[in-house]
């Protein structure tokens, strides 16, 4: 039985869509329920709904085998995981950005808020920028808006969210996608399922890691 944990959402339900098109088939997913578990015992799989910033966290303490992730997920928890394959879904970019027209000024440390810290630091450490980060859980722009940040690092995908609350991106930091992961010692006695599921994803996607 592979156990795959799946990103509950819009995302998950596309990412599904492949699974099953790769030869792993659970229709009853499909049913309109709250439950979180579901199992085909003929195609020896089972899918769990999990909250897409702990995918990682079920697939790196092997409660499920599999799992599909973010890659700002990865970039930000850095799980002990494999990861397999990009799966050229759930695009977007992480982000500088800030209000239009705003310019650095160096002599000062720089303000950041942001949901993404280790990212954030990461990239401004290779810059040889100093940085306060401010952790914030969600509604990020707010904080340039309200003089709480200077710059934030967030997920673009559209620019929606940014031009309608009059913000602009300073700077790419990296491209972000969904990717496959596998839990390393679940790996080793599942290899040959997981391999094949690998391979079949693949067929749908354009390139493998
Ligand atoms: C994400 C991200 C941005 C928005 C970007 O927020 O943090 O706010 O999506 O998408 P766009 O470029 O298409 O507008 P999310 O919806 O995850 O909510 P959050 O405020 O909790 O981060």
């Amino acid at each position: 039985m592979l156990n795959i944990a799946l990103p509950k959402g819009r995302l998950g339900e596309q990412v599904y869509d492949a699974f099953e098109r790769a030869g792993f088939p659970c229709p009853s997913i499909r049913e309109d329920s709250r439950r979180l578990i579901f199992t085909n015992p003929e195609a020896d799989v089972s899918y769990f709904w999990v909250k897409p910033s702990d995918v990682a966290i079920y697939v790196e303490r092997g409660a499920a085998d599999v799992g599909v992730v973010g890659k700002d997920i990865l970039l930000e928890l850095e799980p002990e995981v494999y990861e397999l394959l990009d799966l050229n879904v759930g695009k977007c970019r992480m982000a500088v950005a800030a209000l239009k027209g705003w310019q650095d000024n160096t002599q000062y440390t720089l303000r950041v808020a942001t949901k993404f810290r280790r990212i954030a630091k990461q990239y401004y450490h290779s810059i040889g920028r100093n940085i306060d980060i401010i952790h914030l859980n969600g509604s990020i722009e707010l904080a340039p808006i309200l003089g709480l940040s200077d710059v934030i690092v967030d997920i673009v995908e559209t620019g929606t969210t940014l031009r309608e609350n009059n913000l602009e991106v300073v700077e790419t930091i990296v491209p972000i996608s969904a990717r496959l992961i596998a839990n390393r010692a679940n790996f080793k006695f599942k290899t040959e399922p997981i391999e094949r599921l690998v391979r079949e994803l693949s067929k749908g996607t354009e390139q493998t890691l």
